[in-house]
């Protein structure tokens, strides 16, 4: 897939085994890739850095320190968060060490952010509202569809029509219409 995300910020929400973890693996490959999850066992075969954790949401802020000097180094160009809902569910400091990346991400060498979430309506919308790049799966709660309209003409009715399983996608770039995506993988053989 090929974004222009240097410098920028992507949300990708959608429920549960909609694709997300797929497309920022794709997503991962044009980057140094440093990735934050709590399930790093999905993580493990990809080139990237994988940070380790004893408590994943505390962990959290020195995480964010260390991305900060990684990029400063210039030895990571992407910072994925996997499931990021997890963090926002729980933790003031946490968003707070987010925020700090969120402003200035761009003066750390043009570091890039993905942020991974099964609920979008979970993200603060200071986070999701400055998002350049929206990838979304299909959603099914109303709280999500709801917000959704609200960000653009029908996006959130567009979203949950997508059938599940499909691996479809909507692309929303700031200030641009929807598209419609798929991450194409490679046939196993
Ligand atoms: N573009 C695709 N083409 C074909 N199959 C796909 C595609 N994207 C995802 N899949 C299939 O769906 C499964 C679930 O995808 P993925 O792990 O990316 O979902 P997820 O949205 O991250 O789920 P979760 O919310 O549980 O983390 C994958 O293991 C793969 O088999
Ligand atoms: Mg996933």
């Amino acid at each position: 897939m090929q974004l222009n995300l240097k410098g920028k910020k992507i949300l990708i929400a959608g429920i549960h085994g909609s694709g997300k973890t797929i497309l920022a693996k794709d997503i991962s490959k044009g980057f140094k890739t440093a990735v934050y999850t709590p399930y790093p066992e999905e993580w493990k075969h990809e080139p990237v850095l994988l940070f380790e954790f004893t408590d994943f949401v505390n962990d959290f802020p020195l995480i964010c320190r260390k991305i900060k000097q990684l990029a400063l180094e210039k030895k990571i160009t992407l910072f994925i968060v996997d499931d990021a809902d997890i963090l926002f569910k729980t933790h003031f400091d946490v968003k707070q060490s987010v925020r700090e990346m969120v402003i200035s991400h761009r003066h750390w060498n043009n570091l890039s952010l993905a942020f991974v979430t099964r609920r979008i309506q979970d993200i603060p919308a200071k986070i999701y509202g400055v998002c350049e790049f929206k990838a979304l799966y299909t959603i099914d709660s109303p709280q999500a569809i709801d917000l959704l309209n609200k960000m653009h003409e029908e996006l959130g009715d567009k979203v949950k029509a997508i059938p599940y399983e499909s691996y479809n996608f909507y692309l929303k770039k700031i200030g641009e219409e929807p598209r419609l995506m798929k991450v194409e993988l490679p046939e196993k053989t």
